[in-house]
């Protein structure tokens, strides 16, 4: 053939008219199709290789799609609280810094504000931002319920409880969606630990698993109508959880009706017949030992499933059923045909959203004498100490990584407010050294504090993972769990030296959960959570110390005393049995709050707790029940000096069953504002849905004829009306 750079150009032109009549003519032909038309349409025009090419992973982040039909790559990007780094496209973490965004709060601290209108407020600005860098999924929200207060992913969770989470991950994945980029839910399921996640094998009763593990993942699809589902990395009864036909065809798909599309976490795939008969829909991850090139087509679900068609093991229609499912997604986010909604990033009002999703998830866990807030013009001299008081977080925690825009640390937040005030840090610890090598930053960091009118201690567990600090011990990250609850780094030692000197100290503890404050609690007359509060978490937390922003976070899990109280402990398995690699979930239905109320084991600060600058008072019940349906409204009123907000938790309890149940389990919930003096009468509704359990005796869901009780609290061990009713 002679080549002719002339003729080559008008044979271009000629292509390019050529193509466009024929887009035209087929766009014709296509309007007013519906997508599930389009969508047959499509697999039909699909060769089986092309088919093939879309159900695996072609980079870090992408699947495949089909140029020549118009049918994009699926862009996919962690993750629960900001979009990820650019990784390019074999995984190399660019750092051109174009890719900084907007570091949201992390999911525990989302689940703490109890606030799900802040859910869809959270969700709306990941999607905007997603969309504007490119991404078609956003890898969350992650759900899985913790379980043990060890598990190094609890930061990126968001409870112990089914029913905080159902209510919290709704707005999340509708904020997402409304952007035109699919949400993920993950990790399907029983993920609650990262010790040996890829190995474990999870058993539980049928009751646990219907009442504590599914509710979050049943809501996220039937009220969410989440896009994408994440199978987990461990095995569930016996078999990967990511190629489980129980778990994603069984219950996903057909108990459920899942439509979406269901991914495998990332190299989650064992075996190609297994996965591909499961119903996982789409094999995602890289053979990293293969980098730096990778070869895409040697995934199980990729020549392999090729072949297994080829030969008539599996059907064309098996695969067709993936394809499906995946254009499903791409039509229902305009991906293709339509007009995709344009993203936002950086903007001022996704930064005040990550400031108000932090002011309203830091949670006041003790306050003696109204230390707190801080008056200002009454202190001349603050002493910040702590390593996390000026750490930024966001780039660590392992996939979840965010490279922020900005983040205000804590001292730079009490900087921004205390602008009179003189306000000096000290490091007092290193995350990579025992209290014993510490001794020289203790020892400055106490003469700091004896010289301070005040001492604001900032510590409690680190990020690992990040990679500009690397530290084995730095806890809160993938891939890892915390050797036990103590706060880390001789922690303990130092906050006892700080309160010799300067009794006047407030602690605040950063993290994904509870730490162990035995040492220093009863000591100490302030304590603040602040969990990794995202890039406004600084000056969401200065606000709160000094009385700007009235706190209104309340736990989303108990605190227990001591590890040795914990009923992943008590009762359960955790992190099981490391020779034969199972975890047997003995814990049952008892996990968090529902395990303390039931046992009489006190904890520390219970589930729901958190304090505010004002009091609230709770009166007028009236109940009125219809059948099985109970009304009930009662008045809530201001009866302090401050606006603030409280959460009603409606909690019910079971005065006899059948089978043994929770002493008490929360139903409903609403956060309430109000202003000094005001009151409001509150309303809620329970269903017969609120009384039932799961009987696996003969596997249903049952309503004992009994009597019940409706506790009315601002936590679960602060009761404040009660009213009773017979079902
Ligand atoms: C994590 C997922 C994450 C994925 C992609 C996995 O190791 O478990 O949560 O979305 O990596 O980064």
């Amino acid at each position: 053939m002679i080549y002719n750079k002339k003729y080559q150009k008008i044979f271009i032109l000629i292509s390019i008219f050529n193509l466009t009549v024929t887009n035209l003519n087929a766009q014709k032909k296509t309007t007013g199709i519906s997508a599930d038309t389009k969508i047959e349409i499509l697999i039909k025009k699909m060769t089986l290789e092309e088919k093939v090419y879309m159900i695996h992973a072609n980079s870090s982040f992408t699947s495949g799609g089909v140029k020549r039909l118009g049918i994009p790559e699926l862009v996919t990007s962690d993750g629960p609280h900001g979009v990820r780094p650019e990784f390019g496209r074999d995984w190399e973490l660019d750092n051109n810094l174009l890719d900084s965004g907007t570091y949201l709060p992390t999911g525990i601290c989302l689940a703490a504000t109890w606030n799900p209108k802040l859910g869809y407020a959270f969700g709306s600005v990941l999607g905007s931002e997603a969309k504007y860098r490119g991404k078609d999924v956003i890898l969350g929200p992650g759900i899985n319920i913790i379980r043990s207060p060890l598990n190094g992913r609890n930061f990126e969770y968001q409870s112990e409880d089914p029913l905080l989470i159902s209510k919290m991950v709704v707005g999340y994945i509708k904020g997402v969606q409304n952007q035109d980029v699919s949400a993920c839910v993950k990790h399907f399921v029983a993920n609650n630990q990262e010790t040996k996640r890829t190995s474990i094998d999870v058993h539980m009763s049928d009751r646990a698993f219907r009442e504590i593990y599914l509710p979050g993942f049943k809501a996220a699809v039937q009220q969410g109508g989440v896009n994408a589902v994440m199978g987990s990395y461990n095995k569930f009864r016996g078999q990967w959880a990511s190629e489980n036909n129980y778990l994603l065809t069984q219950i996903l798909k057909k108990e459920w009706g899942f439509k979406g599309l269901v991914m495998s976490d990332w190299d989650a795939v064992h075996n190609s017949l297994q996965a591909l008969l499961s119903g996982l829909d789409l094999e995602m991850g890289t053979d990293l030992h293969m980098l730096p090139n990778p070869d895409y087509n040697k995934f199980f679900m990729a020549d392999t499933a090729l072949s297994l068609v080829k030969q008539g093991v599996i059907t064309e229609g098996i695969i067709n059923e993936k394809i499906r499912r995946k254009l499903y997604i791409m039509f229902k986010t305009n991906m293709i045909d339509g007009k995709r909604l344009k993203g936002e990033y950086n903007t001022t009002a996704h930064q005040k959203i990550a400031l108000k999703v932090a002011s309203e998830g830091i949670v006041l866990l003790k306050n003696r004498d109204n230390i707190l807030p801080i008056l200002k013009n009454k202190i001349n001299k603050i002493a910040v100490i702590g390593y996390n008081a000026d750490r930024e977080q966001s780039m660590g925690g392992g996939s979840s990584q965010v490279r922020a825009f900005y983040e205000i640390t804590p001292l730079q937040g009490i900087k921004n407010i205390a602008v009179n005030t003189i306000v000096s840090y000290a490091q007092g610890y290193d995350i990579k050294r025992n209290a014993t090598a510490n001794a020289e930053l203790i020892k400055s960091a106490v003469n700091l504090a004896s010289n301070s009118d005040l001492v604001i201690f900032i510590g409690g567990s680190t990020h690992g993972y990040d990679y500009s600090v690397w530290s084995d011990n730095a806890y809160d990250a993938e891939d890892t769990d915390k050797p036990d609850m103590n706060l880390p780094f001789g922690q303990d030692v130092l906050i006892n030296a700080l309160l010799k000197v300067n009794p006047k100290l407030v602690v605040v503890l950063m993290g994904g959960g509870a730490l162990d404050m035995n040492g220093w609690l009863d000591k100490t007359p302030a304590v603040l959570q602040s969990w990794y509060p995202g890039m406004e978490g600084g000056n969401a937390l200065a606000q709160i110390i000094f009385g700007e922003v009235n706190p209104s976070g309340k736990l989303p899990v108990t605190f227990p005393k001591k590890l040795e109280d914990h009923p992943s402990q008590k009762l359960g398995e955790y992190p099981g049995n490391l020779d034969n690699l199972t975890v047997h979930y003995y814990d049952d239905i008892y996990v968090g709050y529902r395990y303390y109320d039931t046992y009489n084991v006190q904890p520390q600060f219970a589930f729901g707790h958190g304090l505010s600058y004002t009091t609230f008072d709770y009166s007028n019940l009236k109940l009125l029940q219809s059948g099985n349906k109970v009304t009930f409204s009662f008045t809530i009123k201001n009866t302090g000096n401050r606006t603030g907000g409280d959460v009603a938790q409606i909690y019910v309890k079971p005065i006899a069953s059948l089978l043994p149940r929770p002493e008490k389990e929360l139903k409903d919930f609403k956060k309430i504002f109000l202003k000094p003096g005001q009151s409001k009468k509150v309303t809620f509704m329970l269903d017969k849905n609120a009384f039932m359990y799961y009987n696996d005796i003969i596997n249903s869901w049952v309503l004992d004829k009994s009597n019940y009780e409706i506790l009315i609290g601002s936590s679960s061990r602060d009761i404040k009306l009660t009213g009773k009713i017979e079902l």
